[in-house]
């Protein structure tokens, strides 16, 4: 019989890890753990990166993405946005393969007088906090992009929000996990996280049970339905559906160099010539479909900005689902149940935070310490105040 309490404490020297989720998050931690000397094991629902990582733009956007009342997440995203380059070159080194780390820059573009207002406002609000934004005059935004539509006023400009194409990034992460020896398990739904005494015991995927040491639920969207945990362990995530669509333009003469935001919508060019048209933001559970309404916003977002599209073929089209959490900020850190540790609920960062959270929950895992970046964002900031669980 399964049993569910969790009560007892463990110590193991090197241990043995079980990850769920083989997106950019359980990749990166099971490439680190086992570089270290861990056995990892990885189960995903699906294929490996097919997931949120898969869907995504990759855009490293630290800065030009802060809004107010977002700057608590800034000592985070701009700790992984640093440790990009050199993770970046570390992954590529291990794979073997290129992540096409982009560092033009990204441009929030103001189309109108009444945009700029709102723009040269994020800007105020990003440089105030000690961000390195700069503003554009119109004729400077076009002479470094000048496919823009002509009437554009102005831009804020932040050269350190660069870019990575996140499909290879999943890729590389995949090869360079197997390399360092983790054994990744496709289409290996995990249905229950077994514990015992107080401490986790292993998982459930179909009829077997895995042993480990330690599991880290790092299954995105999906992390809040694994069965087997108590309610104060669960991490509160749901699924943000982002609709995306992709042009090919000519790589040889590309329509756009740098990420460029423009109200409602973000333009991302791929050094191959795909260019991603990002993204909407709905409440719809697991509904994966492509709308009308959607797809249409998102194209006529672009060609408002950048009317050369009309000329370009559409690639494809699809939709994916970020994990949101009840403050839309990471859950990161150990839970109440021995063992079992959170790395999800990355919602609009994943990619962005993939380096930051591979260091910080590999090393909880080989030593016990909680990085002071990662401990604002424990799971123990939902319990209310006071309240014993
Ligand atoms: N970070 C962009 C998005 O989530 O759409």
């Amino acid at each position: 019989m399964r049993s569910t309490a969790f009560s007892r404490p463990i110590s193991v020297a090197i241990p043995s890890v079980a990850i769920v989720g083989a997106g950019a998050i359980g990749l990166s931690i099971a490439w680190r753990l086992a570089s270290a000397g861990c056995r990892v094991q990885v189960f995903d629902r699906g294929l490996a990166g097919r997931g949120a990582t898969h869907a995504a733009g990759g855009m490293l956007a630290a800065c030009v993405e802060t809004e107010p009342g977002e700057e608590s997440l800034l000592p985070l995203t701009r700790a992984s946005q640093a440790l990009w380059p050199v993770f970046a070159a570390e992954l590529e080194d291990a794979s073997g393969q290129s992540v096409d780390l982009r560092r033009e820059g990204t441009m929030v573009i103001a189309q109108t007088a009444d945009d700029a207002a709102k723009v040269r406002f994020l800007h105020d609000l990003q440089a105030g906090l000690g961000l390195p934004v700069e503003w554009l005059s119109g004729a400077e935004v076009r002479r470094r992009e000048p496919y823009l539509q002509p009437g554009v006023a102005g831009a804020l400009y932040c050269a350190e929000d660069h870019q990575v194409d996140n499909r290879k990034l999943a890729t590389a992460l995949h090869a360079a996990a197997l390399r360092a020896g983790v054994e990744v398990h496709e289409n290996a739904p995990v249905t229950r996280i077994e514990g015992q005494g107080g401490q986790v015991v292993g998982l459930w995927v179909g009829d077997r049970l895995v042993e480990a040491d330690r599991i880290v639920l790092a299954a995105g969207a999906w992390s809040a339905g694994i069965e087997g945990l108590p309610p104060p362990a669960r991490p509160p995530v749901r699924p943000v559906k982002g609709q995306m669509v992709c042009l090919r333009m000519d790589s040889r003469l590309p329509l756009l160099r740098h990420v460029v935001w423009t109200p409602g919508t973000y333009l991302i060019p791929r050094l191959d010539g795909r260019l991603l048209i990002g993204a909407t933001t709905e409440e719809r559970g697991f509904d994966d479909r492509l709308t009308a309404g959607g797809q249409f916003a998102l194209l006529e977002g672009a060609w408002r900005a950048l009317p050369g599209i009309a000329e370009l073929p559409i690639e494809e089209a699809w939709a994916g689902f970020r994990p949101g959490s009840r403050d839309d900020a990471p859950i990161l850190g150990p839970t109440e149940v021995e063992g079992l540790v959170l790395a999800t609920g990355h919602h609009r960062n994943g990619i962005l935070l993939t380096p930051v959270t591979a260091d910080s929950i590999a090393r909880l895992i080989l030593t016990g310490e909680s990085d002071p970046v990662i401990r604002p964002f424990a799971l123990d900031r939902f319990q209310p105040k006071g309240v014993v669980a």
